[in-house]
């Protein structure tokens, strides 16, 4: 393979709460491919907002330390400081959001948002080249009737169309890097395909990569070619998403497969993983997935099983991986 956009090694996340410290990223081993689409995908609470955010350093003020190393071109993002960090910001890594209203200011309208961020990267354009850019930005992402919609205020859009345009806002930079977290979690089904066929097909207008985040397994199958399964922040499963839908390898990622397939049966009811995500402030022994898991042996209650290399494509934090199938 070639050499990764992004390269992750050992991210440690902690954060200060009142119950103590919370290990929010155990010690995270990824590499984002160039020109890819890698989906990122667990339950709520396992650690996907924070990956994004440690990544982008849009970090909460309890965080306490962030340490190891995500390299982009031979930089390690960690050891930035806050102004090498807003430099990149934007810029070479954008990122859209769960929620496409408070991104945006009701004040402004949709060309002046675009306008603004025009400026930012090129402030000796002219006015009239950049309003040509932003009708241009607003086609990209498929929006109907680009030139009415410029001049339309963020609470006279639809969710999708929101969305549409923040995903717009984010691409001017043409970013190596675009993150998008859970971006159509707040949109009804019919949006949600829309903007997952949107971001299919800017995967072949891009020059960069795109980290794509759900809590829906189905969502990233259909939309991107690499998976990363993550639970109780840690990753228990990375490859090429053809080779985990047809033979996933860790018990978590079969279960979310078999609640997928289970709530695609019309009339049966909603299917759920048996037991809670883990707290990230209880201590952990053995395997973080142990106690959920149903092929537990004595092993993976004592020895936390690390990331390991299945196949040529393919890492499982699992001690029977390849044994149980
Ligand atoms: N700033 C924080 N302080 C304490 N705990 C946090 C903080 N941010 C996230 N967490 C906890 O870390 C875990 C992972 O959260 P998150 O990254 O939002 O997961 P996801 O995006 O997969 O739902 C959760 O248990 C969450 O409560
Ligand atoms: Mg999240």
């Amino acid at each position: 393979m070639d050499k990764p956009l992004v390269a992750i090694r050992n991210l440690q996340l902690t954060a200060a709460t009142s119950r103590g410290e919370a290990r929010i990223l155990k010690g995270i081993d990824l590499d984002i491919p160039r020109r890819c689409i890698l989906g990122i995908v667990g339950e709520s609470g396992s650690g996907k907002s924070s990956l994004a955010n440690a990544i982008i350093r849009l970090l909460p003020g309890n965080t306490t330390k962030l340490s190891g190393e995500i390299v982009l071109d031979g930089v390690n993002l960690v050891g930035l400081d806050e102004v090498g960090m807003s430099e990149l910001r934007g810029t070479r890594i954008a990122m859209v959001f769960q929620d496409p209203i408070t991104a945006l200011n009701p004040l402004f309208s949709v060309e002046r948002h675009l306008v603004d961020v025009i400026r930012r990267h090129t402030p000796r354009i002219s006015r009239a080249d950049a309003a040509t850019h932003a009708l241009h930005a607003l086609e990209a992402v498929g929006i109907a009737d680009p030139k009415l919609r410029l001049a339309s205020h963020p609470s006279d859009l639809s969710g999708g169309m929101r969305q549409r345009v923040l995903i717009a806002m984010a691409l001017l930079a043409e970013p190596d890097l675009l993150i998008a977290d859970e971006p159509t979690t707040a949109l009804d089904a019919t949006i949600e395909a829309q903007i997952v066929a949107l971001l299919g097909e800017l995967r072949n207008k891009l020059s960069g990569s795109i980290l794509f985040i759900s809590h829906n397994l189905g969502l990233v199958w259909r939309l991107c070619e690499r998976t990363c399964v993550m639970y109780g922040g840690t990753v228990v499963e990375l490859g090429d998403t053809e080779a985990i839908a047809a033979a996933p390898a860790h018990p978590y990622t079969r279960a979310l497969m078999a609640c997928m397939i289970d709530n695609e049966a019309s009339d049966a009811p909603l299917v759920f993983i048996p037991g809670e995500v883990p707290d990230p402030v209880a201590p952990v022994e053995g395997c973080i997935f142990a106690p959920r898991c149903g092929y537990v042996v004595d092993e993976c209650l004592r020895v936390t099983p690390p990331l390991r290399d299945l196949d040529a494509s393919r890492r499982v934090a699992c001690h029977r991986a390849g044994e149980i199938a």
